[in-house]
């Protein structure tokens, strides 16, 4: 018996990084996984390795979910696969990064778009399947440069755009208590994904500048962020909302 026999996840960003460990975590726990990404391929790679896993997955790409008429085609369609929805597990994002005062206003927008738009559009599709079926729990990706600043790289809309997902968190849980609606952010520190290679390269100055931040003196592998995500979409958790974890090897402890 898994810890999420039954339950119907909607998981965003599912092409790679978190995103994909989340679905093999997932399903392996008895979820129906429905998983998207602007990423087609990518996406089904991810759809095939959770099937050869033994799981089940349905995948639904390529969808740009900054585009709220393309987030609520990816809920509708998401939530005909198996009749309704019980967790939304926003983890796709995309950011940029650069130093004051260069950084463009375009970079500013795509990354609030990235960051902040996605998860509340996909939200707002979602919650009234999740209150027509009497509840459900949603998840929010935010990071911890939601909590802290950070000196690498520069992250100027990073920071606010996280600050914003983990604002929106407590506002959901507010406004979802009386539907049953659990609402609660993850804040990773430095994560082994597509997205930290792409950001950092071989730039092994910025690595270790990163690391020492943190306690454990490391990077996090996606699945030690994921497990966390797996407690709080099941009814094991069913005391916590409102609620942001950080789970970042100890960088905001000091
Ligand atoms: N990697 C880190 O160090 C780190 C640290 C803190 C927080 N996070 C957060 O964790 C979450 C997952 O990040 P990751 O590191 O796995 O990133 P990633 O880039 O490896 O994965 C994100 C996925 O989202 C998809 N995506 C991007 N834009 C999209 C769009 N417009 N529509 C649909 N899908 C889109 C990408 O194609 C990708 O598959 C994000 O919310 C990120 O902000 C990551």
């Amino acid at each position: 018996m898994g810890t999420l026999d039954g339950k119907i996840v909607l998981i965003t960003g599912t092409g790679g990084g978190q995103g994909r460990a989340a679905s093999l975590v997932f399903a392996r726990e008895g979820a129906k996984v429905i998983g998207s990404d602007i990423l087609a391929e990518a996406n089904n790679e991810t759809v095939e390795l959770v099937r050869r896993d033994g799981g089940g997955m349905t995948g639904i790409a390529p969808m740009d979910l900054t585009d709220p008429e393309q987030a609520r085609r990816t809920v509708e369609d998401a939530v005909a696969v198996h009749g309704g929805l019980d967790v939304v597990y926003n983890n796709a994002a995309v950011q940029y990064f650069g130093p004051m005062p260069d950084f463009s206003v375009a970079d500013w927008r795509a990354t609030i778009a990235g960051e902040l738009d996605i998860p509340f559009f996909v939200t707002k599709f979602a919650w009234p399947h999740l209150v027509r079926r009497g509840g459900g729990v949603i998840i929010n990706v935010a990071s911890e440069a939601g909590m802290i600043a950070g000196a690498v790289p520069p992250m100027v809309a990073h920071t606010a755009a996280n600050a914003g997902v983990i604002a929106m968190t407590r506002q959901l849980a507010l406004e979802g208590a009386r539907h049953g609606i659990r609402a609660v952010a993850i804040s990773p520190g430095p994560v082994l994904t597509p997205a930290s290679r792409r950001d950092l390269g071989d730039d092994t100055s910025a690595r270790e500048a990163i690391t020492a931040k943190t306690l454990l003196k490391r990077f996090a592998q996606p699945e030690e962020i994921v497990e966390l995500a797996a407690f709080l979409a099941s009814d094991r958790a069913s005391y916590i909302t409102g609620a942001n974890y950080a789970v970042d090897g100890g960088a905001t402890a000091w």
